[in-house]
């Protein structure tokens, strides 16, 4: 069937911080999708039209009217043209590629799948993922992969937070399993996103994907490597990094920080870890970077710790203001959050811990809630910038606090001491 002039009907699988904005696009660009997930508590926000990503306000979806229809029933996918996949890659207790959701994800789909349907994934994964795992997951529906239904794979570049690019205007990379498979996925796309790219096989897109996070990946590693170092050699590493960053050519600058958070980066470079042994390779450069990245809640613990040492105080008892605890500014995205690492740690050594986190109103597993910023400031020994959300004033934090630590650079033109 030529869609090309036609609208198309998409259902998305998995409904996060993925899966929800992408649902929403294509419902904004007037198409109709059929937005699944497992989890009946999303599904119910979404039917009331509740929004539970930052991103989406529940105006857009309000705004998208019934052209979404969210569903927990893999039998509503039967209606549409095309199927998207967005359900968690997590990693196993032994960092190991956890398919799971992949695999009930695939395995429910292939009950309902019809001929002639596109199904795309857009899961972070390791190359091989949609030819060797998904093709015959969906093939036990009876139908073929690349002749009797189409498959192909297209990386998500959503950056939560962002709003200088976005969806449409990110470039989406597409890999399809055949070059009809290719085409489908590329006339599907082009109706949500401005660019397009192409290219030869599943594999190059699942690669793209991994290649662009383990860049990121490493090259955190390396800055946060230069800022300890910079730290006992009494370097600026800030700005170092600043004045590098004028170099108009071959440098691309990146921050220290506290340590890498989000379901991506410290997750996604060790499903190509994986997969790589089974080629008898070592990727070293993903190791290495993945222990000094860990390494860094556990300096920058040391760093409070040292900071209370200058002012006379022990950790123990002292009062510690952590200010912004999710993995990055603006979001309130927790998984694998290095602040989460660093308050255990301070508590680990008895500090009296409070937090404020405009985004995170509830830590549960540390049983704490976000106080004013002025509460959170009362009284306190020393305040540590863990991750400096806009809208926060650290101006402020520095005018009231005794003593402040920042992992970010947000305040060092105050004279305050950096990471
Ligand atoms: N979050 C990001 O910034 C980002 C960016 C690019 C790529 N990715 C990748 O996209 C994928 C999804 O990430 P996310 O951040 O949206 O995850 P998420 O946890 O926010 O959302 C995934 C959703 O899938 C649902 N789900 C799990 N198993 C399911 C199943 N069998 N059937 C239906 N729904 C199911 C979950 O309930 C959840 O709502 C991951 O592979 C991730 O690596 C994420």
């Amino acid at each position: 069937m030529d869609h090309s002039e036609t609208g198309v009907s998409v259902g998305v699988i998995g409904l996060g911080y993925v899966g929800l904005p992408l649902a929403v696009e294509f419902a904004e660009a007037g198409h109709r999708v059929v937005a699944l997930d497992v989890d009946t508590a999303k599904v119910k926000a979404l039917r009331a039209g509740q929004s539970y990503i930052e991103d989406i306000p529940s105006a857009r979806l309000a705004a998208a009217g019934d052209r979404i229809h969210p569903t927990t029933r893999y039998a509503d996918l039967a209606q549409v043209d095309t199927v998207i996949i967005a359900v968690p890659t997590p990693l196993t207790e032994n960092r190991e590629p956890d398919l799971q959701p992949l695999i009930s994800a695939g395995s429910a789909l292939a009950g309902v799948l019809q001929e002639g349907q596109l199904v795309v994934l857009e899961s972070t994964t390791y190359p091989g993922t949609t030819r060797e795992r998904l093709a015959p997951l969906l093939e036990e529906s009876g139908l073929h992969a690349g002749r009797t239904f189409n498959l192909a794979f297209s990386p998500e570049r959503i950056d939560p937070g962002r709003t200088d690019f976005t969806l449409r205007t990110t470039p989406k990379v597409v890999g399809g399993l055949t070059p009809n498979c290719l085409r489908r996925a590329v006339d599907v796309y082009a109706r949500v996103c401005d660019q397009v790219v192409p290219v030869s096989t599943p594999e190059i897109a699942e690669m793209t994907k991994l290649l662009e996070n383990i860049f990121r990946t490493v090259n955190i590693a390396l800055v946060n490597e230069l800022a300890m170092l910079c730290d006992r050699m009494s370097i600026d590493v800030w700005e170092v990094v600043r004045a590098a960053a004028t170099k108009p050519y071959g440098f691309m600058s990146f921050s220290p920080g506290p340590g890498m958070g989000g379901h991506c980066l410290p997750v996604d470079p060790f499903y190509l870890s994986w997969k790589a042994r089974e080629y008898d390779m070592q990727t070293e450069f993903i190791e290495l970077a993945g222990e000094v990245n860990a390494a860094m809640p556990y300096y920058c613990a040391e760093k409070v710790a040292q900071a209370l040492n200058d002012a006379a105080k022990p950790v123990r008892g002292s009062r510690v203001a952590v200010l912004g605890v999710s993995y990055k500014a603006g979001v309130g995205d927790l998984r694998e959050s290095p602040a989460l690492k660093i308050i255990s740690l301070l508590r680990d050594r008895a500090a009296d811990i409070r937090y404020h986190d405009p985004h995170v109103p509830e830590l549960s597993e540390h049983d704490l809630r976000s106080t004013a910023l002025d509460e959170a400031l009362d009284g306190i020994d020393l305040a540590v910038i863990v991750t400096a959300h806009p809208g926060v004033d650290h101006g402020y934090v520095v005018e009231r606090a005794p003593l402040v630590l920042d992992l970010r650079g947000t305040t060092r033109h105050m004279g305050v001491p950096q990471l």
